[in-house]
């Protein structure tokens, strides 16, 4: 059986893309300002909380590219070539990053030697034994991929309001939860 591509990003897609975009901007935001605390109980807990949300972060990065993956998504906006090009080159981007940030994380923290659990709750796995050289490299893998993404990210918005204000299509809109569908969509 065929089904037609919808209009719009569902609302499981809708929720999932800001709840995942807010939490990296706090990771990010938190990530910076902890690493020039000096050292104290505080900054314990703050770096366990960082290791935990970065985890629930990638989970939920997972969630979005299977359901990305084994669904129907809205086609591409019309366009010319070059910008549906770089429109898909910056979303594999960014999937790629959205994972290198949390497990190049994860692999600082087993090469450091430090212990991983979720909220308390569950121990997770090392990736590597304790390892200087490797958690030298993956904690600037951590941080570049961040700013990488950053920056990415600057471009990604701007194309969204060029759309919306510019070009005066549905590209942000069908993104924005909420909102009535536009023409020709069913409810
Ligand atoms: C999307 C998720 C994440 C984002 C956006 C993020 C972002 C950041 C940023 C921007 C920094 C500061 C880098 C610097 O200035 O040195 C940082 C530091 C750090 N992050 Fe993450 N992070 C994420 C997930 C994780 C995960 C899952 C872990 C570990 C399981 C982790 C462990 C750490 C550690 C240990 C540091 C401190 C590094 C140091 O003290 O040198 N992060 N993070
Ligand atoms: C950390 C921040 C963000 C990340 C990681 C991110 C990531 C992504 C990704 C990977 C997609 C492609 C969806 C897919 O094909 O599965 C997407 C779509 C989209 N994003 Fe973001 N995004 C972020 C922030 C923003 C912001 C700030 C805006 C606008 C102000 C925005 C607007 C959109 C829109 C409108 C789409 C749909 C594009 C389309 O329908 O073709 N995003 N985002």
């Amino acid at each position: 059986m065929t089904t037609v591509a919808p209009v719009r990003w569902n609302r499981f897609a809708q929720w999932l893309h800001w709840l995942i975009a807010l939490m990296i901007v706090g990771m990010g935001t938190v990530g910076l300002l902890m690493t020039g605390m000096t050292p104290s109980p505080d900054k314990i807990k703050i770096y366990a909380l960082h290791k935990s949300f970065g985890i629930t972060v990638l989970m939920l990065v997972g969630l979005r590219l299977v359901w990305r993956l084994a669904t129907r998504h809205p086609p591409e906006v019309p366009g010319p070539a070059w910008q549906r090009w770089s429109a898909s080159a910056v979303h594999f981007a960014l999937y790629v990053l959205m994972f290198a940030i949390p497990l190049s994380g994860w692999l600082f923290n087993s090469a450091a030697n430090f212990p991983l659990q979720w909220f308390g709750i569950v121990h997770l796995p090392a990736l590597w034994g304790p390892d200087p050289a490797v958690k030298h490299l993956a904690r600037e893998v951590h941080e570049d991929a961040f700013w990488i993404l950053a920056t990415l990210v600057v471009v990604h918005a701007a194309a969204a309001f060029k759309h919306h204000y510019f070009d005066h299509d549905d590209t942000l809109r069908r993104m924005l939860p909420g909102l009535p569908p536009p023409d020709g969509d069913k409810p």
